[in-house]
């Protein structure tokens, strides 16, 4: 197995079981981002989209339904387990004008030319995001603008770092070397520094390079047993523990009475929500 094996092993199995959990929190938390980079920046009605790295798929039916039916909004992701939801999302809401297929985004033919590209969350779990992201410019026509939403750095995420600086202080880290378990790749803050994203992508090509900031809070439970359940499964903090392995599981109680601690300010009427903060970058292929 190489290390992108492992990664697409990774989303495939734990990974997918976890997001399938939560994906109700997933789907609402990730959109508040989404929505509003596609009210920002719509596309155009009649347009072919790309959606790399589409999980559940939830974004590429919202630009299909945003490009009407004489435009079409296409989702790859390289876990099969995914596509096969949005497949079934897809025709459970009614919505045609999407299609999806299972691709690794670095290597394989993403069946353009399209339009203008999409990735919310997905290149920052890339092994080879310089690969990918000449191989999306290369699927884009001419002038094709590629928008990604990232995270921005960790300090502004607490809705995911305040339960891995939690963690931290009480699982000893393991390396997924060590461990010898499959892994999410480089993870949700290696695309947070503009500099060195501006650098990748205009190595991969593109030109005419923007960020902008949007700053939401996301519910991360609708009440704190969830929220600790969800930050002990999944982001840094739930990779700390799968891969601490018997280790992480014996230190569970110890990490639920630390977590409900430093979740619980964050308790409101109608649920736990965090602060969460990304990058809407865009970058065009030159015309
Ligand atoms: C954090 S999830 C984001 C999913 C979705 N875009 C969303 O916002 O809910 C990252 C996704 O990237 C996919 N992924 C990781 N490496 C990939 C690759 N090399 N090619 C295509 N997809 C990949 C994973 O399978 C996973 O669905």
């Amino acid at each position: 197995m190489n290390d992108n094996d492992i990664v697409i092993e990774a989303w495939n199995t734990v990974l997918f079981e976890k997001f399938l959990r939560f994906k109700h929190l997933l789907v609402a938390g990730l959109a508040a981002h989404s929505d509003e980079v596609l009210s920002r920046h719509p596309f155009p009605p009649g347009a072919r989209v790309l959606d790399v790295g589409c999980g559940f798929g939830d974004s590429t039916l919202r630009i299909a339904q945003e490009v009407g039916p004489r435009g079409e909004a296409v989702g790859t992701d390289c876990a099969s387990n995914f596509i096969t939801v949005c497949e079934q999302d897809a025709r459970a809401n009614g919505i045609a004008n999407a299609s999806f297929f299972v691709a690794d985004s670095q290597s394989d033919d993403l069946r353009g030319p399209y339009d203008h590209a999409f990735a919310r969350f997905g290149t920052m779990f890339f092994m080879m995001p310089g690969a990918a992201l000449r191989n999306v410019r290369k699927s884009l026509k001419p002038g094709g603008v590629f928008t990604q939403i990232v995270w921005r750095k960790r300090e502004e995420n607490p809705w995911i770092h305040d339960a891995e600086m939690c963690v931290r202080a009480i699982v000893p880290v393991v390396s997924h070397e060590e461990s010898g378990q499959v892994h999410c790749g480089p993870g949700p803050f290696s695309m947070a520094g503009p500099d060195m994203v501006s650098a990748m992508l205009k190595a991969a090509g593109f030109n005419g390079i923007s960020f902008e900031r949007f700053d939401a809070d996301i519910c991360i439970g609708r009440d704190l047993n969830e929220a600790v359940e969800f930050a002990m499964a999944l982001g840094p903090a739930g990779e700390i523990i799968r891969l601490a392995g018997e280790q992480g599981e014996k230190l569970k109680p110890q990490v639920t009475v630390a977590l409900r601690e430093t979740l619980g300010r964050y308790v409101r009427p109608n649920g736990v929500w965090a602060p969460s903060s990304t990058w809407f970058i865009r970058a065009r292929n030159p015309a």
